[in-house]
């Protein structure tokens, strides 16, 4: 079965070809960063009218590339939330009507499902039941993933999530927009010894974070330095990114040994950190854990990922009737 995967929750076209014997066929991502970077943030009109201009001329790319004809894909998986909603509703309207023109069935997607199982893609791939720490732009949780569709919350961010606060924070240290890649950029050339931040909520129990308070402090420390050069804002972005790993890493060590997992997966676009990716090998190969994540490509918001789940769904038999809907909030439970 040939699935075309449609990706247009928020900033990213993403479009891909997902066969379920063969594999991942190609994808295609096209970034809506420039446009939106004047703005010092996503501006969601902006974002729905550029995936209408960019989406179908993306899938009549990846198709050629891929030399993959209309008549030999089996069904279209497209997200269908959370997210914004016009930039949803461009997917989904899309996905849906080439899913009737082509006379195919159709399934949305939850966008949280693709990142939970984009690391089925890669090689060798996790088995259920595994841990996953899903850390992108919208949302910090721990979930339990028993199997496909059997979701546990375990828990989440109260605030802020971990994306959110490396954007917010890279806002307040002007690093422009998107912030996350560019306060990890500037951190590589910080000195680890000369700011600490707090590990927030690591003194209470339980699961949950909150990452708001961070963007204070830094904000506050970065005031009250005399000297406010290059080397002093890398010194407080590094003191930041290891704030939010050191609590990334309590929680996921908390959250094993209450769960008595054995397999930890990393999700959502803050995976793509290079320096969490290593603090989570060193902290898993001393547990003795595997940690599975997928390629940074696809941590961030892609089609391949909603290709795979939508396929692994549209093989159970699942599918939209012909009238379509898009959920901007949707608990990943209920999915
Ligand atoms: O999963 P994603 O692409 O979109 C959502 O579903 O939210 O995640 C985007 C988030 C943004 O907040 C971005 O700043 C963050 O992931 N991000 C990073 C890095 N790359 C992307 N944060 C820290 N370090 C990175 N290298
Ligand atoms: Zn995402």
């Amino acid at each position: 079965m040939q699935v075309l995967g449609i990706e247009t929750s928020c900033d990213e076209t993403g479009v891909a070809i997902y066969d379920s014997e063969q594999g991942l066929l190609g994808h295609e991502l096209y970034s809506q960063v420039e446009l939106h970077a004047q703005y010092g943030g996503v501006v969601p009109e902006l974002a729905s009218r550029d995936h209408v201009r960019k989406l179908i001329p993306l899938i009549k790319q990846l198709l050629a590339e891929i030399n993959i004809k209309p008549s030999e894909i089996n069904g279209v998986a497209y997200t269908a939330g959370p997210g914004l909603i016009g930039a949803l509703l461009v997917g989904a309207a899309v996905g849906r009507s080439l899913a009737w023109a082509w006379q195919i069935p159709a399934i949305g997607v939850h966008h949280l499902e693709g990142h939970l199982l984009a690391t089925m893609l890669e090689l060798p791939a996790p088995c259920f039941p595994f841990l996953t720490l899903l850390v992108s732009g919208g949302h910090t949780q721990l979930i339990q993933v028993t199997a496909m569709g059997k979701y546990t919350l375990l828990g989440e961010s109260t605030d802020d999530a971990a994306g959110e606060a490396f954007d917010k924070t890279a806002k307040l240290l002007k690093l422009g927009y998107p912030g996350g890649p560019a306060l990890a950029k500037l951190a590589e050339q910080g000195n680890p010894e000369t700011f600490y931040f707090t590990r927030p909520m690591t003194r209470q129990p339980g699961l949950n974070f909150s990452f708001s308070g961070l963007k204070t402090q830094v904000l506050t420390t970065w005031n009250n330095q005399e000297l406010k050069n290059e080397q002093v804002k890398a010194d407080i972005a590094r003191a930041f990114e290891d704030a939010v790993i050191d609590t990334l890493i309590i929680k996921c060590r908390r959250a094993i040994k209450q769960t008595g997992l054995s397999c930890l997966v990393i999700a959502g676009g803050v995976g793509a950190n290079k320096r969490l990716r290593e603090r989570m090998e060193q902290f898993t190969q001393q547990i003795g854990v595997s940690l599975f994540y997928p390629r940074p490509i696809f941590c961030t918001d892609n089609g391949a990922m909603i290709a795979y789940a939508g396929a692994l769904r549209l093989a159970k038999g699942q599918q939209e009737p012909l009238e379509f809907a898009a959920h901007p909030r949707w608990p990943l439970e209920e999915c």
